[in-house]
């Protein structure tokens, strides 16, 4: 590596030079010359929406004008060109690629409107003006969809949030072990394995639940134990993590937890004329199905539940209450094993064997095709 001062002032063209932005050239100016060094011009302009027209050409003028030539840049060339911005962007455009392969870069759709409705709502609650990352977690399909329209977009890193790495940071918990992903692993979604959880008795193990919508379907935990998710969020760094810490890394925490959402299911299919994502002819069929045997009257509205508690006959022996609150169907194709204690490995065994007794749906009267529609219905929620 060569040991060569370089300085850059990299200024845009979107007006003419003020002051500060003249002095800042001095300061770079002297300082190149006293160290021996070079003074470089690059022209910032790769925001094209308050590109002004013949600022750069003024710019350039305003630097020659008081004396400050600089060693490279545009008119003058040099061997580190182009020396505007925007002649860079395929070199740019390789790289966002590579961001966005790698997971590290997303795109978001928000206009200019949006961005501004929501910098008015969050003033107007007292909160941090930055943008909220709904478009970070949006689904592929989702993204394809937008492309196709032809809907504007920019990217943006993905850095994780705060909540999110709290949600990945075992350093809050008393000793260290373990973090909230230690049981919701991927994006909050769970992990098959049963936990005996204090707050409900013991004795009556509860396989782990997705925090996806947690927040938009109170009560929460299979018992409905916790009025609402943030409730839940709260004593799961009390009572789980053994951990005392500051209100706001549990307000974050549940951010995170909100700005999660589901994934289209793999049983959609493509429709041949319209390229948009469907129920399968199958699925469809499970559809009615859903109707004939009444499990709408509990996963019932957007999120397929009523919110409310009903004992379906799948209590064990230790369960204070048999009763327990109706889940939301929403992604539950990534979530097996089902029923509060996991014990159906697939959405089959929901329907047939653990529901013998018909407190869960009306599933006993439904031939075996039946069946298995219902089931490829469910499972494209
Ligand atoms: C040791 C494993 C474990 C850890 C660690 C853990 N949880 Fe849980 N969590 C569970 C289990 C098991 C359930 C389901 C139990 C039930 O519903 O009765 C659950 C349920 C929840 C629910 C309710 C979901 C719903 O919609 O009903 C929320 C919210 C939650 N956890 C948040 C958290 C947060 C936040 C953390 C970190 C502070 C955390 N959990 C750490 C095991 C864990
Ligand atoms: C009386 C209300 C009620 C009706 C009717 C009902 N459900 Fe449920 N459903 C529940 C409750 C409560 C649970 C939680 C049971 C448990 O965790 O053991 C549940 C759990 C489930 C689950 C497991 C979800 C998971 O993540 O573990 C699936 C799948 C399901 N229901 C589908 C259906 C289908 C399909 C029907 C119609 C055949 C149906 N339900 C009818 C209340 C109902």
């Amino acid at each position: 590596m060569s040991n060569e001062i370089r300085v850059r002032f990299a200024p845009s063209p979107t007006g003419y030079l003020h002051v500060g932005g003249l002095r800042t050239a001095l300061y770079n100016y002297l300082y190149a010359k006293k160290v021996g060094g070079k003074f470089i011009l690059r022209i910032e302009d790769t925001d094209r929406t308050r590109y002004v027209e013949g600022a750069v050409e003024n710019l350039i003028r305003s630097l020659k004008l008081v004396g400050l030539d600089f060693d490279e840049g545009p008119d003058v060339g040099g061997e580190f060109g182009p020396y505007f911005q925007s002649q860079r962007n395929d070199l740019y455009n390789l790289h966002i690629e590579e961001l966005l392969e790698k997971d590290k870069a997303y795109r978001c759709f928000c206009s200019s409107e949006d961005l501004q409705k929501m910098r008015e709502e969050s003033l107007a609650k007292g909160l941090d003006t930055r943008y909220d990352g709904r478009c970070r977690h949006l689904a592929p399909e989702q993204v394809e969809a937008k492309i196709a329209a032809g809907e504007p977009y920019v990217i943006r890193e993905k850095i994780p949030t705060e909540g999110e790495m709290f949600f990945h940071d075992a350093t809050l918990c008393f000793q260290m072990w373990q973090s909230c992903a230690s049981c919701h692993p991927i994006d909050g979604r769970p992990h098959p394995l049963n936990w005996d959880l204090l707050n409900d008795g013991i004795g009556n193990p509860k396989n782990t639940r997705s925090l996806l919508l947690s927040h938009e379907t109170p009560p929460v935990m299979i018992t409905g134990v916790r009025d609402k998710a943030e409730t839940a969020v709260r004593a799961g760094i009390r009572y789980i993590q053994f951990a005392v810490r500051p209100e706001e890394d549990a307000r974050v925490i549940d951010e995170y937890l909100r700005s999660l959402t589901p994934l289209p299911s793999p049983h959609m299919v493509k429709s041949r004329w319209t390229g948009k994502i469907k129920l399968s002819k199958d699925a469809r069929k499970g559809k009615k199905t859903f109707k004939k045997a009444k499990c709408f009257q509990c996963h019932a509205g957007p999120y397929y539940t009523d919110k409310r508690k009903y004992d379906v006959g799948t209590a064990n022996a230790n369960e204070e209450s048999k009763a327990f609150d109706t889940p939301s169907l929403i992604e539950v194709w990534r979530t097996a094993p089902y029923l509060n204690d996991g014990r159906a490995a697939t959405m089959k065994d929901v329907l047939t064997t653990f529901n013998e007794n018909g407190k869960h749906g009306k599933t006993s009267g439904l031939s075996e095709e039946e069946i298995q529609q219902l089931a490829e219905y469910v499972l494209s929620l």
